[in-house]
């Protein structure tokens, strides 16, 4: 069976900075591609690619097997590729169940059917486990978790196949992170193949299937998962010498 995604060396330059150089990866139904990486190291400029926000320079980008060349984020999401970026594109001041709908709220004749429209996205979140006194609450007033949730629980919703999250945790504390990893860990359970960024190796391994290292636009390394543990995702992904080195250094520091 074909991979739902796949890029195959894949290269993008912003002017003369090169983003990514010669990467290539795959994306499975049922499965978590984790990619792991330093500031700098392209890990949202692939996410990019593959959301349709950018066209890759060389290299191929296959859908279900086939070459795609998106020039938008409309057209990804048509072949059911949905990515929450990490700004998340909530209106804070929107209550939670129109930010679920945005735009495609169900409606009664001309007029929006507001109940049916509370009942859908309640129903939506707390299936995720999400579980919400008042949907009419503004979206400003969740927390960040609860807010990624929400972008989450829309995208499975509207029959995405492929969640594509860039640093879902990054501004989280360890509860709240554990709640959106649980939320991504259902999304595979229901067959989504799901694209997780993030620097920390603490929060991959848990649901990862495969881990795509970058550094500096390249892969440094792309391991299942009984083949690493998040000590070797975190030396490599710091470089081992470096940190070596680095360590090294801070205790000639305290001598
Ligand atoms: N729009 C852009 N124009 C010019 N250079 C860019 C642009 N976007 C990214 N870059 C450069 O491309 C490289 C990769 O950036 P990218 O944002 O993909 O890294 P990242 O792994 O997501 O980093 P972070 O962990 O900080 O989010 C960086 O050197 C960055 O400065
Ligand atoms: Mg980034």
């Amino acid at each position: 069976m074909n991979p739902l995604l796949e890029v195959r060396g894949i290269g993008k330059s912003y002017g003369s900075v090169v983003a990514l150089h010669d990467v290539s990866a795959v994306v499975r139904a049922g499965e978590v591609t984790c990619v792991l990486g330093d500031n700098g190291a392209g890990k949202s400029t692939l996410i990019k690619v593959l959301a349709g926000v950018h066209r890759h320079d060389t290299g191929r980008y296959l859908v279900d097997g086939r070459p795609v060349r998106f020039s938008s984020p409309r057209e990804a999401l048509a072949l059911g590729i949905a990515t929450v970026h990490q700004d998340l594109a909530l209106v804070p001041l929107m209550s939670v169940w129109r930010n679920f709908f945005l735009g495609a709220e169900p409606t009664r004749g001309p007029f929006l059917d507001r109940r049916r429209g509370r009942e859908v996205a309640r129903a939506a979140l707390a299936d995720l486990g999400v579980v919400l006194r008042d949907v009419e609450q503004p979206v400003g007033t969740l927390s960040g978790g609860e807010r990624q949730c929400v972008a989450i629980a829309r995208a499975v919703h509207f029959g995405a196949r492929v969640l594509v999250l860039d640093e879902p945790t990054a501004a989280l504390g360890v509860r709240q992170a554990g709640v959106v990893l649980r939320n991504v860990a259902r999304a595979r359970d229901r067959g989504l193949g799901v694209v997780l960024i993030t620097h920390n190796p603490h929060h991959a391994y848990p649901v990862g299937d495969r881990f795509l290292l970058l550094n500096r636009g390249r892969v440094i390394g792309d391991h299942a998962k009984s083949e690493v543990t998040p000590a070797r995702l975190t030396r490599e992904m710091a470089g081992g010498a470096e940190l070596e080195a680095l360590a090294h250094e801070l205790r000639g520091v305290a001598e």
